[in-house]
């Protein structure tokens, strides 16, 4: 066996503290499969003086990212960093030089993701980004590999655990968004800051991956629509479980007639359906090929282990790869464009819900601006909130419409609630 292929980590945190032990534990298991072995040469933190888990040795700790882009000796980067600065210029910079990346970075590969996957083929190095979506669940590869034959009809999707966590506990124990959000946070599924998850900005992150490697061109994060879970209130889930839905935040990305759509939001699900079934932290992805039909993945999206045995798998994957004489990572070889269709002109059903004065007369100004816009109601009942300050939801379905038609017809209505409050819309995907 030739010399040991040389580290360097960037981040030690929760993932780059996994995978820093799993290269000492595993080190024999990595070296028999990947069939080179493997030393950490220096480890990049933030915080030189923070205290590290044991078996870390401090003197291979530096503040300095330069002490490993800068060094020759270091053959593959492992970025753990996070975030989109400064980890996309490492990213960059370690590629520049020659050296092979290995992120986990959801946020860089969803922005910049074709941009550096071609500087890497033009280097002649890999870039390996498993770990970017679905944790340990493998996504990347099988995208890459076992479904390229396929043209893909649609990818529909839960990516995000700690919303997952938020809406399942919203839905079973009647909980609002607030107190839902802090039960995740005491139970480590969220973090103190949570906007990303919440936003739906992680999940689209994720989408944009994916959607990129389905359709064979750069799908980015700009192009993803993007709306969280913010609007959701407890008595949705109650008026949804009515009529037979769960709700979730889905990440959809479909073809149809050339053109693609790309979209995260909260979504009506028939309860029956496989991805309403999809509890707590976990994820899941259906994806639909011409070839295979759908085809489901499901498991831990997040947490140390499965997202440090994504960057291991793809650690020793590059090992092999150094092995084969000649052989290149084709890395992103798909250059082609994709027409993106803009969220106004998607078409789906939809679930209003609209506070209102319980008065004679108000359900037919409701069916009025509905029927003005050429929106058909499919069903309508309403719900009172308060008996002694008469007020009351009307909660409606609508069949099929266009998304511009209905955001219009929404901003009508909110004339006619109280408070002139924006109506809650969830879409409904069958
Ligand atoms: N956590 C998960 O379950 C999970 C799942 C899937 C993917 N990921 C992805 O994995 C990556 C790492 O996530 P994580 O949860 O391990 O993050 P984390 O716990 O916050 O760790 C980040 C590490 O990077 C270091 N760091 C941060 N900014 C730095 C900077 N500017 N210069 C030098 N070092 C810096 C920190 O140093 P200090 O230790 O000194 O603070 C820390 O060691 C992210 O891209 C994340 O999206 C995480």
């Amino acid at each position: 066996m030739s010399d040991a292929v040389q580290i360097g980590l960037l981040g030690l945190g929760v993932v780059g503290g996994q995978v820093h032990r799993l290269l000492t534990e595993k080190a024999m298991v990595i070296a028999q499969r990947g069939g080179r072995a493997v030393t950490v040469r220096r480890i990049l933190v933030r915080d030189a003086a923070k205290p590290r888990a044991t078996g870390v040795e401090r003197s291979l700790i530096t503040t300095d990212a330069r002490d490993i882009l800068d060094d020759p000796a270091v053959d593959v980067v492992i970025e753990l960093i996070g975030g989109e600065r400064p980890a996309a210029d490492y990213i960059r910079q370690a590629l520049q030089a020659g050296k092979h990346v290995i992120t986990a970075n959801k946020e860089v590969m969803a922005k910049q993701g074709p941009l550096l996957l071609a500087l890497a083929r033009e280097q002649g190095v890999g870039l390996y980004y498993e770990a970017s979506v679905g944790g340990g669940i493998p996504l990347i590869a099988p995208f890459r590999r076992d479904l390229v034959a396929n043209r893909i009809r649609s990818i529909r999707a839960i990516l995000n655990g700690t919303t997952n966590y938020i809406l399942t506990r919203m839905a079973n124990g009647g909980a609002e968004l607030g107190t839902a959000l802090a039960e995740a946070q005491a139970a480590g599924y969220a973090e103190a800051d949570p906007t990303k998850d919440l936003d739906g900005m992680d999940a689209a992150c994720k989408l944009a991956i994916l959607a990129t490697l389905a359709y064979h061109a750069p799908v980015t994060l700009d192009v993803v629509y993007t709306e969280g879970i913010r609007g959701l209130a407890a008595r949705d889930f109650r008026y949804a479980q009515e009529m037979g839905y769960a709700i979730k935040l889905l990440a959809i990305a479909q073809e149809q007639d050339g053109t693609i759509e790309a979209r995260v939001h909260p979504a009506f699900l028939p309860a029956h359906t496989l991805l309403a079934q999809v509890h707590g932290v976990y994820n899941a992805v259906v994806v639909e090929g011409d070839l295979t039909g759908p085809v489901l993945f499901y498991g831990q999206g997040a947490g140390a282990a499965p997202t440090a045995s994504a960057v291991v798998a793809d650690l020793i994957g590059f090992l092999k790869n150094m092995n084969q004489e000649g052989y290149r990572d084709p890395g992103f070889l798909d250059e082609g464009t994709v027409s993106i269709r803009p969220m106004s002109k998607v078409h789906a059903r939809y679930y209003l819900r609209m506070p209102v004065e319980d008065r004679p007369g108000i359900l037919a100004e409701i069916a009025r601006i509905l029927s003005d816009g050429q929106i058909s109601i499919s069903s309508l009942f309403q719900r009172h909130i308060d008996q002694t300050a008469r007020t009351a939801d009307v909660v409606l379905m609508t069949q099929r419409t266009q998304e511009e038609a209905m955001q219009r017809a929404r901003a009508e209505l909110s004339t006619l609630a109280v408070g002139r409050e924006s109506p809650g819309l969830i879409r409904v995907e069958e």
